[in-house]
């Protein structure tokens, strides 16, 4: 009897150490192919566990048949995500197969790290980091560059632009704006934002491009329009998405700030449950980010000509409308422009970005930043999605940052100096 129940035991045991030992150790990000109307429900029911994290689409109404999935998962959750895919027959394939190793090579960035390859622009920074830059660049470029502050965040963090101009005799009555990092897990965005002040400055007087454009309009640029948010990337939770405002009535935080503006705001493509990823707010402009980029562009919309918002991921060049289907009056020039962008990028760096109106292109996104600045009458009014598409998502090495910059780099000069011989 008693060598039975250790024999019991024992089996148990075994069986316990098994399942333990087959699960897998590392969080992973899957590509889920979804063919049908079946599986776009059992997708979507995979979303709502909390230990998954949806990458693409940013939400689940956006999941549609016939359409790549990708789903970030937890180390505990994975095995049993994959069993119930395979349960119902919908195929995947391991995007990421260690999201820790990549998560540790972006925030490998400290200068006494001797693993820490490559230079400050060829990595990713924490805010505190990031504000220093600020401060350090427009000291240190005292005639350049300037410091506005345009309001604070929801946990009443600056929002700081910098303004470069060129040394001119006079002023000029013509501006750009670029904002980066809207959403906090795009962490390229604001690494382009640096790139992009960093190139400006050194090279002004050196490339013929850099130098029109710092000569004939002054560059506003939002480096973390989402500060809140970034830190929370950093601190907490790596796929954060929203701002970090609190929620009347629920436990869930955070405002998606790219559907917070005053543009067809929350009819279908955003969500007005603030669980969701695409939560528009309580109202359009509710949150303190969206006030001070909506007052900012209000107050100087007779001088900034050009409107650019930086995302990522999935390598597009987009114009409004998102929150329609309509046709923008001069949705032919923005078109050709975002094409002759997209054939030069291939052309010189061998890397496709699809282009076209937001909604034709992704999906319907109303309340989005582009489209309300160009209803605001900034009629050349993009934004960017950056590298890659999909391979390492959010998670992109910092290798992979100088290339994905000059893309973007090429890309804004091409359209900004169109915009110098129009306006
Ligand atoms: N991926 C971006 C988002 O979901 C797309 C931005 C395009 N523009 C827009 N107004 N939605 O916010
Ligand atoms: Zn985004």
């Amino acid at each position: 009897m008693r060598a039975l129940i250790q024999l019991a035991y024992f089996i148990c045991f075994s069986i316990f150490l098994e399942t333990c030992l087959c699960k897998v150790k590392h969080d992973q990000v899957l590509a889920i192919t979804v063919s049908s109307q079946e599986h776009v429900e059992k997708v979507q029911n995979l979303t709502s566990h909390n230990e998954t994290a949806l990458w693409q689409p940013a939400s689940p109404n956006y999941i549609t048949t016939n359409s790549e999935v990708h789903l970030y998962i937890q180390s505990t959750s994975v095995q049993f995500v994959k069993e119930h895919l395979r349960e119902h027959a919908i195929t995947f394939r391991v995007l990421v197969e260690n999201t820790a190793a990549l998560v540790a090579m972006q925030i490998r960035n400290d200068t006494s790290d001797p693993r820490s390859g490559g230079v400050f622009y060829e990595r990713y920074h924490s805010l505190e980091d990031i504000y220093y830059w600020i401060n350090k660049t427009s000291r240190e470029h005292s005639d350049m560059v300037k410091v506005i502050l345009i309001g604070s965040s929801s946990e009443k963090r600056p929002l700081y632009v910098l303004k470069l101009s060129g040394k001119r005799e006079e002023e000029v009555n013509r501006a750009m704006w670029m904002d980066c990092g809207i959403h906090a897990r795009e962490w390229i965005a604001p690494a382009f934002c640096m790139w992009f002040v960093n190139y400006a400055l050194a090279f002004y007087n050196q490339n013929t491009e850099i130098t029109e454009m710092l000569n004939k309009m002054d560059i506003y640029i939002l480096t973390v329009m989402n500060p809140d948010g970034y830190k929370y990337t950093w601190t907490t939770d790596r796929m954060w998405r929203k701002n970090r405002s609190e929620n009347k009535d629920s436990y869930c935080a955070g405002v998606d700030l790219n559907r917070n503006f005053d543009a067809n705001w929350c009819t279908k493509g955003a969500s007005d449950d603030p669980c969701d990823p695409t939560y528009c707010g309580q109202f359009p402009e509710s949150e303190p980010e969206t006030q001070a980029v909506a007052k900012f562009l209000r107050s100087h919309k007779d001088t900034v000509k050009l409107y650019l918002s930086i995302h990522s991921y999935s390598q597009m060049l987009l114009f409004p409308y998102s929150c329609s289907y309509n046709e923008i009056p001069n949705h032919n020039e923005l078109f050709e422009l975002v094409k002759e962008a997209s054939t030069k990028i291939r052309r010189y760096y061998r890397n496709n970005y699809k282009y076209g109106s937001g909604a034709k292109t992704i999906y319907l996104a109303p309340g989005g930043s582009d489209d309300w600045a160009y209803d605001l009458g900034i009629k050349y009014s993009f934004t960017f999605e950056l590298q890659d598409r999909g391979q390492y998502g959010f998670l992109l090495p910092p290798s992979f940052i100088p290339q994905a910059c000059n893309e973007a780099l090429l890309a804004a000069k091409v359209i900004a100096l169109h915009v110098i011989n129009k306006t």
